[in-house]
């Protein structure tokens, strides 16, 4: 059975620069043979949040908000491409996450983080190391962290110049370690029910 591996971007800006790695990373899982899907956080557009997703009655839930707890619970990872606003996260992509709680639990997720600068997205990438664990991913070990966002990426929406190589080169090491975790964690899923 192929890895489902959601990737989830952020950003809600007219100008947004991330896409472009988010959708790569979505041809790149799907080229290894995963069954990768972008989640969009501006284009799922939840609203500011008001009831999470298990504060709704059953079956009573937004149509969008059913739709992604379904698409959560059946997925095997989990990918957060975590752009930096002022040395923190994304509202968005922040905003999406925090509707859901166990629906992420005892999946592993990794963090591909960027930015316009040189450190690209480091900043953010920690803060959402906390945020995942807190919310019951196991964080894997391997990031990838892209700078020079702006031009990292050609006009076709290829990798190009050395941040765009940089990330073509450590993708491979990045996917293997969450292909291993995603693996296991749905391996030991099946053997025995989570404790919680
Ligand atoms: C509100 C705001 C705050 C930003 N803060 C930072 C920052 O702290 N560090 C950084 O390297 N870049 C920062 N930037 C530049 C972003 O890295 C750059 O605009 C990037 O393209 C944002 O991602 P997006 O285009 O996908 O929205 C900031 C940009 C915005 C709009």
């Amino acid at each position: 059975m192929p890895d489902r591996v959601l990737i989830f971007y952020g950003s809600y800006r007219s100008d947004r620069q991330g896409i472009r790695l988010a959708e790569w990373l979505v041809r790149a899982f799907a080229e290894r043979g995963a069954s990768a899907e972008l989640i969009d956080a501006r284009a799922v557009d939840l609203p500011m949040l008001d009831r999470m997703y298990k504060e709704h009655p059953s079956g009573e839930a937004p149509p969008a908000l059913e739709a992604l707890a379904e698409k959560i619970r059946t997925a095997d990872a989990f990918v957060f491409v975590a752009g930096e606003y002022n040395w923190g996260v994304q509202p968005g992509l922040k905003n999406l996450t925090d509707h859901f709680l166990e629906e992420w639990y005892w999946r592993p997720a990794a963090i591909v983080s960027y930015s316009a600068g040189r450190f690209a997205g480091a900043r953010a990438g920690l803060a959402w190391h906390g945020i995942l664990s807190e919310m019951g991913m196991v964080v894997v070990s391997s990031t990838i962290a892209v700078g020079g966002i702006g031009h990292a990426f050609d006009a076709s929406g290829e990798p190009a110049g050395d941040n765009g190589a940089a990330l073509t080169r450590a993708f491979p090491r990045f996917a293997d370690d969450l292909g291993w975790w995603a693996q296991a964690a749905r391996a030991q899923r099946e053997r025995r029910d989570p404790p919680y």
